[in-house]
């Protein structure tokens, strides 16, 4: 078995590879004068594990590029990030499901698909071979642990992420919640935890996602307000578009960490031993 990674994921391929004890596959990845993409691999095994995540356009050419390259091995595809899992349903009339046309086109060469912390599970079911999403909150679990924090209040930034913040919190029986948005009236919005008091506490706001980084700024700062002593912000994919980073910690956010899923200077958290785990099952 070997490794073999886009350029969007190489330290993650490269992380995959030393924690299984195998092989990482070379690849040169270059343009066209036009613009098109080109790659040149080295020699493959029996068995391959492409990890590619979709960040964008790009990524994704580059990855039907890399698979169709693997053609004469049995692939797994590994998928860290996929970009257009958010439209996942056709929202209006003419639409196209995105998430079922991205899957659908990278299942063709591979015979198994791993996500991780996709936005929806019902995505897995668009891939033509059998896809599984692997869950990163003991991970991210485990360096909350590291950051010893005092007491933290670990907070959802709403209900739909209440499972995955309950899942980390248990790695060591944190207080956690999800926040709740009121409208008091026209123009006056709170945010808050739904039940727990944030004064005085240590609170951490962890999604799957942050992208422009929108809802988590206007709550970080209203937790501030509601006299949380800090705030933190972890996500699996940081997408973080349009300064969302910057914001944030413009925003009164002490620490924005993400993990590797999407390689970024803040990616402490690698999803490396998430992968690992699951392959060796
Ligand atoms: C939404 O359902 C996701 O879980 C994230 O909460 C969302 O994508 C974050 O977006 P933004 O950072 O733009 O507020």
């Amino acid at each position: 078995m070997k490794v073999i990674s886009t350029e969007r994921s190489q330290v993650l391929g490269a992380r995959v590879a030393a924690s299984l004890g195998v092989e990482l596959v070379d690849v040169k990845f270059s343009r066209f004068p036009d613009g098109e993409s080109y790659l040149n691999r080295s020699g493959l095994d029996d068995q391959t594990i492409i990890i590619g995540s979709i960040t964008d356009n790009d990524a994704l050419v580059e990855l039907l590029l890399l698979i169709d390259a693997c053609d004469t091995s049995e692939n797994t595809l590994v998928l860290p990030y996929m970009a257009y899992a958010r439209q996942d349903q056709r929202f209006k009339d003419g639409e196209p499901i995105s998430a079922r046309a991205v899957a659908r086109a990278v299942s063709r060469g591979v015979s198994r698909v791993k996500t991780i912390n996709i936005h929806q599970e019902e995505v897995l079911s668009y891939f033509d071979v059998p896809a599984e999403d692997l869950s990163m909150a003991p991970d991210i679990g485990r360096h909350l642990q590291q950051m010893e924090l005092t007491d933290p209040l670990l907070l959802a930034p709403d209900e739909g992420a209440a499972r995955f913040v309950a899942d980390v919190a248990a790695a060591d029986g944190w207080d956690c919640d999800h926040l709740q948005k009121t409208r008091h009236s026209g123009d006056h919005i709170t945010i808050a935890p739904k039940s727990l008091p944030v004064e005085g506490r240590e609170v951490v706001i962890i999604d799957d996602i942050i992208s422009t980084g929108g809802t988590l700024a206007t709550a970080a700062g209203m937790l501030r307000v509601q006299g949380a002593s800090r705030v933190d912000a972890i996500c699996v994919h940081g997408v973080l578009t349009g300064g969302a980073y910057a914001h944030l910690c413009a925003s009164g956010v002490g620490q924005v960490i993400a993990t590797d899923t999407i390689e970024r200077a803040c990616s402490r958290i690698t999803a490396a031993d998430c992968i690992t785990r699951s392959l060796q099952d």
